[in-house]
């Protein structure tokens, strides 16, 4: 069943408190809910609609009276009052559960032996019968009741306030969260855990007990996740004056999680793989994501669960804005130039894909049939780009009194993206034009520029002109408010001072307190629309969408040359950045098409010394070199493409690289010699840098395919300390086919096959593999015995990994495209979130040649047909395939 923001109706009953009693077993577990129902009008009398799915009730009392049958009707999905009592009342349901047999990882399960939840969006329904919808905002309390010796560990949302033994062996624990909060942010965990505990000191002075909970043998390795809380809850001060308000803040780590954690109140849930961490056993990447995600679920404590969403369809206001609180903590952590590239290539790669195909949707959809198929990229990652350009507008200090009034204004309510946007306009003053249109029109705007220098007048200008692509249902579209960052380059590379700009019958004045600015924010608001700079002594080179102020596809008319300027001088690093992944996407697209007409491939030698003296710059960041000598990735370049053709376009890249390997050979050898280190691994920005430009550089040689970088590689991977190097040396040997391959493959294996989470990594990096015919390996690797269809993280390395080679996935026989469509049936009866994640990689099948075309279309059909088929698959299959 499809549900439309249109039709949203405020509901006929609030639930003021609910008291949840949890009697867990070993085959099945009873919930004990009492809730205290008022109307929302007085006198109403409508009937109370309750979501419930795998439940089984056992009773249901109205004021204490057990209810009739006649009273209440119960089918698949709902429990329904005909005729509640008007005015207040109680509710008291108790309802049987299966958490040992729950293999959606949705709701309440066991992971490992331990008990845990998740219900975001909709699987507090699968725990008891409720209003399971965000605007419904309660105080809850917990009790837990379990068998003390396999749960000694009982946790839940809030403040302990009780504990005790009961008779059997068992014992219980009471929660008490003071905080009224939405059903998704409820959470429960019984266990065998062990804690980290360290304090923090609020501002003001509360102190605040945190406590890391995994398996005994797990806890060395939640050193690096609670230092990232602990920054993570000093910089939310710092910058938005946000302290935490309660005395304890648990984390627990869980092995299955079907995403990657979760925000539940002073309870986060996270995916082990995002706690864990250790320099043997966790890569730098890793340590990023963690830094990142930590900092992610606690963010949300403000924005997600103090202020909340009033429905789903609001899902980036939550998760828009705490996507761009969480980058900005890693660019403050980290180097925020470097940050801002790699949060813009997960755009490009994986967003704009999504916004040209048939799941396009809006950052706030108009309707869903499932909701989790829409904790999209778009939701959070476009929904943060939206949230970035308030601050590109408004500068700092305006988007804080946005925040700080968003807060006055809403501290405990679930509130509308146009919350959100009227506190920001409301608190500056601002005029905002047609910015909501970010939130209600999908689809990539393609933003053209053309320059014009005039030598007599020394005026220059820049014509814009926009246009929105159609997108499922929005076959026309509105212009933009597009925020374009601009300066001007002079021929000394430096910026030119701007003090006004012509533009739209008016002179506007540029400043930066009374000085002539460097960059400047234009707002382009038409569809076509020139704005003309006086005063321009020279032609200048135009940087412009500096930082990436807008989420758009950008042409220009600029020229290689300019191209190779602002690559040598821009005082912009992300637009230093971007002008040399202009000059590779063009340059892979050249030769992608001299690939198709079978003409031979050369290597521009201009690009060649663009990446040479890049390489070289010691004046660089190391990280950035890393970034700046890395092309653009395959699907980039496909989703560029009139039909995008896997096989050319990887084969291109492979010559490019190949070729830079090459002809960089002793540039890059050198590289590797000093960078190495011999000292004890350290996650600080110059050493992650050192170990970033390295292993670039390696995967460069490993390219080579020669005996002599098999011994760098095979050296490097011996040598190595920390999982970074060694990882990455594998990655090179990987490149490599042959009996040195399989033997270092197997001695990682060998190495490691207690670290499930490295073990992960061994089946990603094989998946991945471009080898022909990889799919029989793949087919093997699900019989191995580390492997296990329901554990998520297991699949998205195999499985999810395989998706992501060009030449195996789409292989032309439709060997991938069959694989993948018999695992994403079985993968259903299991999980159906994993299961529709998985199915996502068909959704742009019309992208490719006739023959892949009706090959995945044959397996979405086949996948469409299937019994039983999960609400989550059917919607993304079904789509897939109408678009
Ligand atoms: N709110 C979580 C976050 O921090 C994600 C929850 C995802 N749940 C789901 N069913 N898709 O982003
Ligand atoms: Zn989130």
């Amino acid at each position: 069943k499809e549900i439309f923001l249109k039709n949203y109706k405020e509901p006929d009953y609030f639930f003021e408190k609910v008291d949840l009693n949890f009697q867990l077993g070993e085959e099945t577990t009873l919930v004990f809910s009492k809730i205290f129902v008022s109307p929302r009008v007085e006198g109403c009398s409508a009937p109370l609609v309750l979501d419930g799915v795998d439940l089984k009730l056992i009773s249901l009392k109205v004021n204490g009276e057990e209810l009739k049958g006649d009273d209440f009707h119960v089918d698949s999905r709902h429990l329904t009052l005909s005729s509640p009592p008007s005015g207040k009342y109680t509710l008291e349901i108790v309802t049987e559960i299966c958490p040992q047999k729950n293999t959606s990882l949705e709701g309440l399960y066991k992971s490992s032996g331990n008990f845990c939840t998740q219900c975001e969006a909709e699987g507090f329904r699968k725990i008891t019968f409720y209003q399971d919808r965000p605007d419904i905002m309660a105080k809850y309390t917990c009790r837990i009741e379990g068998d003390k010796s396999l749960y000694p560990v009982l946790l839940s949302n809030g403040n302990l306030i009780e504990q005790g033994d009961l008779e059997g062996g068992k014992h219980f624990a009471v929660w008490e969260d003071p905080f009224v909060k939405p059903c998704y942010l409820f959470a429960l965990v019984a266990g065998q855990l062990e804690s980290r505990d360290d304090t923090f000191i609020t501002r003001s002075g509360r102190k605040v007990l945190l406590r890391i909970w995994t398996p005994a043998q797990d806890l060395p390795k939640t050193a690096h996740a609670m230092y990232s809380l602990k920054a993570a809850m000093k910089w939310d001060e710092d910058v938005f004056g946000l302290e935490y308000d309660l005395d304890l803040f648990n984390v627990v780590a869980v092995p299955d999680f079907n995403m990657g954690a979760m925000e539940n109140k002073s309870l986060n849930i996270f995916n082990s793989k995002l706690v864990l961490a250790s320099p043997e056993t966790a890569t730098d990447a890793d340590y990023a994501a963690i830094l990142g995600v930590i900092g992610h679920e606690y963010f949300h404590n403000w924005t997600g669960n103090r202020v909340t969403c009033r429905d789903w369809f609001q899902l980036s206001l939550k998760e828009g804005l705490t996507v761009f609180r969480d980058q900005e903590f890693s660019s403050d952590m980290g180097s925020r130039p470097v940050k801002r590239i790699a949060d813009v290539s997960k755009l490009r790669s994986y967003q704009f894909p999504q916004d040209a195909g048939p799941m396009a949707h809006p950052v706030r959809p108009h309707s869903y049939i499932k909701m989790d198929n829409f904790y999209t990229v778009t939701v959070y990652e476009k929904g943060a780009e939206v949230v970035r350009m308030y601050k590109t507008l408004l500068g700092a200090s305006g988007f804080r009194k946005g925040m700080d009034l968003y807060f006055k204004r809403h501290d405990g309510q679930a509130v509308t993206c146009e919350d959100f946007f009227a506190a920001m306009r409301d608190a500056n003053g601002a005029d905002f034009s047609n910015f909501l249109l970010w939130y209600s029109q999908a689809g990539t705007p393609r933003l053209n520029v053309v320059s014009n220098y005039n030598t007599e007048a020394k005026t220059y200008s820049l014509k814009f002109s926009q246009e929105v692509p159609p997108t499922p249902g929005q076959p026309v579209k509105e212009p933009m408010f597009i925020p374009v960052a601009l300066g001007l380059l002079g021929s000394d590379g430096k910026d030119m001072p701007l003090s006004s700009v012509y533009h739209d019958g008016a002179l506007e004045s540029i400043s930066n307190n009374g000085q002539p600015a460097h960059t400047t924010v234009l707002r382009v608001t038409k569809k076509e629309e020139v704005f003309v700079f006086n005063d321009i002594p020279e032609r200048p080179v135009p940087s412009i969408l500096r930082g990436y102020s807008a989420p758009v596809r950008m042409d220009s008319d600029l020229t290689d040359a300019d191209l190779y300027f602002l690559l040598a001088n821009d005082s912009d690093e992300f637009n230093r950045w971007e002008a040399g992944q202009v000059l590779a996407r063009t340059l892979i697209l050249t030769l992608v098409s001299d690939y198709q007409q079978n003409k031979p491939l050369v290597l521009n030698p201009q690009f060649l010394n663009g990446v040479k003296s890049i390489l070289c710059d010691s004046s660089l960041d190391k990280e950035f070199i890393a970034k700046a000598i890395t092309l653009p990735g395959e699907g980039e370049i496909m989703d560029m493409m009139e039909v995008a053709d896997p096989d050319a376009v990887h084969a291109v890249r492979s010559f490019i690289r190949k070729q830079l390997a090459f002809e960089l050979e002793d540039e890059l050898h050198n590289t590797v010699k000093n960078n190495r280190s011999s000292e004890k691994y350290e996650f600080d920005h110059q050493n992650l840098s050192r170990r970033a430009l390295k292993n670039t550089a390696l995967a460069y040689l490993g390219s080579l395919e020669d005996a002599e970088m098999t011994e760098l590689a095979l050296h490097e991977y011996r040598t190595s300390t920390n999982l970074t190097e060694q990882f990455a040396a594998l990655v090179a040997l990987d490149q490599i086919p042959g009996k040195v391959r399989d033997e270092v493959l197997a001695d990682f294996y060998n190495k490691w096959q207690h670290e499930y989470l490295v073990i992960n990594k061994w089946f990603a990096l094989q998946a991945m593999s471009n080898v022909p015919g990889n799919v029989e390996n793949v087919r093997k690797l699900l019989d191995h015995p580390a492997f296990d269809l329901r554990n998520p993280n297991k699949v998205y390395s195999l499985i999810g990994g395989f998706c992501g080679s060009p030449v195996n996935f789409h292989a032309k026989d439709g060997s991938g495209y069959k694989f993948l469509g018999e695992l994403a049936v079985q993968l259903d009866k299991i999980n159906p979130q994993v299961a529709s994640r998985m199915v996502s990689a068909f959704s742009r099948w019309k992208r490719y040649d006739e023959t892949r075309q009706n090959l995945a279309k044959a397996q979405l059909e086949m996948i469409l047909a299937a019994n039983g088929l999960s609400e989550n698959v059917f919607e993304i299959a079904s789509k897939s395939l109408a678009a």
